[in-house]
């Protein structure tokens, strides 16, 4: 840029930043193509990054999954699932432009002869541009399927590629538990390395909770207090008011815990908590979001609660409980929401309850980050007649109202000292005027780029486990049911045995 140009997109030197950085040309094979979470997510977050002249620019897709389809109807199919989901208004122009060369290669995940034709599609494309492309495999399947693709493409030499990065994506979850997990990243660390692995959490692709390391480590005045003397303690929510919709097959399987604490919500607490790192590179910061998680014990049985949504009603609107809800199993146990009590036992958070809360059919949708500072040790004042001053408390929003509110008590204007918390607020929404681009959009062109910084690393996925693992034995040998609360609810009381005081509301 030069000295005299303004800064920042359109002369905004608030959207300043959000250039795109080059990618290599690449083709990016989508295993489980036609599937819900490529039409959802995947395929509309392709579209957006075309949009944006973020792709490279030589860019080839490849679908692959069962269904019998010619090209023609896959490049169907994939604009319908981008017009239905695009965060934005489709461009026609930009979206053929997108699917003009993208493939289809239908056949069984277990069949050899998949890998061969996915391969030649491969080589044709390089053939074409006269040089080898970097190649990106997407396993957006079946859990079961991961080690199955991954060791076929190896047996087919499609792991490596001279001249050529190849990456491959996994999505989650990875393994079912800690067995499940080494398991798997025997079978990936056989065939690919671990600098071509790439674990997909989605949440650390939200702008919002990338925000909590700037939030730290660029500014200078939170981390004198980031620490067991002034912390009393953390409440990490990720509440849903939405239920399981069409997914009880999977969802009574895997359950809260499993399905949002020991991947998203881990995520959140070891960026909160992590030290500094010496760089942004991705095995430092990695490091340091490792030892964070060893450092925490699984928790003990009664500083782990479970509960399951009974019918009740969200916005009015009468819902059924999980038992009513259609593809559960009479008699399930899954836990819809879950919570622990965790600690850090580190020389900066010993001492300070982390609490953890997830749940479908909550009051509302909101994730978020609440740090609560310990009270003023005297007040010197008599504030009778006011709410009185409560603790400092920073929230970082990371969705919806995605921001972050310092609460502070201040003085309630007129003769006497009256006190109430009033907020300070930063929102995304007014402070940056253009729109942040979804979680994927960000994953899948890091993984383009062979970043791996916003990603799991093995020895992070086997730690979030060991702390999970303990719980889920212990629910499973359980004979005593989850809790029960009611749809719509701020979740069972069972939890407020966790929390000393009370839970911020839903
Ligand atoms: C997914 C879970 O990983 O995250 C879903 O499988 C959950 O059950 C979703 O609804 C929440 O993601 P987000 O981005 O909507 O907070």
């Amino acid at each position: 840029m030069g000295l005299t140009e303004p800064a920042g997109v359109g002369g905004n030197p608030l959207t300043e930043g959000l250039e795109r950085l080059p990618v290599h040309p690449t083709t990016l094979v989508i295993f489980g193509a036609t599937g819900d979470l490529a039409r959802r997510k995947l395929l509309p977050a392709l579209y957006n990054l075309a949009h944006e002249g973020a792709l490279p620019e030589r860019f080839h897709l490849v679908g692959s999954s069962r269904s019998e389809l010619r090209d023609e109807d896959f490049r169907e199919r994939a604009a319908a699932g981008v017009r239905e989901f695009s965060r934005r208004e489709v461009d026609e122009t930009v979206l053929d432009a997108l699917l003009a060369s993208a493939r289809y290669v239908s056949g069984d995940l277990d069949d050899d002869g998949l890998y061969g034709r996915v391969g030649e599609v491969l080589d044709a494309y390089d053939a074409d541009a006269d040089e080898p492309l970097h190649r990106c495999f997407y396993l957006a399947t079946a859990p079961a399927l991961f080690p199955v693709v991954v060791e076929a493409l190896g047996a087919r030499g499609l792991d490596a590629c001279e001249n050529a990065q190849v990456r491959v994506v996994i999505e989650k979850p990875f393994g079912a538990d800690l067995q499940e997990a080494r398991e798997l990243n025997a079978r990936v660390l056989g065939v690919f390395d671990e600098q071509q692995v790439f674990r997909i959490d989605h949440y650390l692709g939200k702008e919002t909770v990338q925000n909590v390391l700037a939030f730290r480590f660029a500014n200078g005045m939170f981390e004198p207090l980031w620490n067991r003397n002034y912390i009393d303690h953390v409440e990490i929510t990720a509440a849903e008011d939405l239920g399981i919709g069409s997914r009880a097959g999977y969802y009574d399987a895997a359950g809260a815990l499993r399905d949002l604490i020991q991947n998203h919500m881990l995520q959140l607490l070891t960026l909160l908590c992590m030290e500094p790192p010496t760089s942004f590179s991705a095995d430092a910061v990695r490091d340091e979001k490792v030892k964070v998680l060893r450092a925490i014990a699984a928790p003990p049985p009664q500083e782990a609660v479970r509960a399951q949504y009974t019918p009740g009603a969200v916005s009015g609107e009468p819902v059924p409980g999980y038992l009513q809800e259609d593809g559960v199993p009479d008699g399930s146990t899954t836990e819809t929401y879950a919570a622990l009590r965790l600690q850090v036992d580190n020389w900066r958070w010993a001492g300070v309850p982390i609490l953890l809360r997830t749940g479908k059919r909550l009051a509302r949708k909101v994730t978020e980050i609440a740090v609560t500072l310990k009270p003023v040790p005297h007040l010197a004042f008599d504030s009778a007649g006011s709410v009185g001053p409560q603790p400092n408390q920073l929230v970082l929003t990371v969705q919806p109202n995605e921001g972050v509110t310092l609460k502070l008590a201040a003085k309630i204007p007129g003769s006497r000292m009256r006190i109430r918390p009033v907020n300070m607020e930063f929102l995304y929404g007014t402070a940056f005027l253009s729109q942040s681009p979804e979680a994927y959009e960000r994953l899948i062109l890091d993984a383009m780029r062979g970043d791996a910084t916003l990603f799991t690393r093995n020895d992070e996925v086997e730690a979030q486990w060991r702390i999970c693992d303990p719980v889920l034995r212990a629910w499973c040998d359980s004979s005593e049911p989850p809790a029960g609360y009611a749809a719509g609810s701020q979740g069972p009381a069972q939890a407020d045995a966790l929390i000393d005081g009370a839970w911020r509301a839903i």
